[in-house]
């Protein structure tokens, strides 16, 4: 597939993902639509993400902390039903990991 495209799937998964999880840490109503948006949108970054990598480069490492950070973000929601954490604080976390996430995307440092 055009690897245009398939970056800018990737994007839309990852807005998709930003607007579930404001709805499910912000919001009062609506929880159920935002669990489910959260789940599809991080599955479609997921899928995305590795038809980018086609295979992935083993020798990098990148990609590998890319998946511990959508693995926290993907937790996120449950740290804060559990109360593990505030709500506030989950956000902005989920907020630095996806920052992070980015920067990883685009300069592939190491
Ligand atoms: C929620 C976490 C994630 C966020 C916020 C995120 C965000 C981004 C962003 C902003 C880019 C740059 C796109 C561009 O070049 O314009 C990118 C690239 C990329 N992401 Fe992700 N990503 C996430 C998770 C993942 C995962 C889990 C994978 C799969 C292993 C992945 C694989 C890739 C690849 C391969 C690229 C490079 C595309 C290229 O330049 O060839 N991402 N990501």
């Amino acid at each position: 597939m055009d690897p245009l495209l398939l970056k800018t799937l990737h994007l839309a998964g990852v807005l998709a993902l930003f607007a579930s999880l404001g709805a499910s840490l912000l919001g009062g109503s609506g929880k159920k639509g935002a669990s489910i948006l959260h789940g599809i949108s991080l599955i479609f970054i997921l899928l995305v993400g590795f038809a980018m990598l086609k295979r992935p480069p083993m020798h990098q490492s990148w990609w590998m902390i890319k998946l511990g950070l959508w693995l926290f973000i993907g937790l996120g929601p449950a740290l804060a039903k559990r109360k593990v954490l505030p709500s506030s604080v989950v956000l902005v976390l989920c907020l630095a990991a996806g920052v992070a996430a980015s920067w990883l995307g685009l300069a592939k440092p190491f």
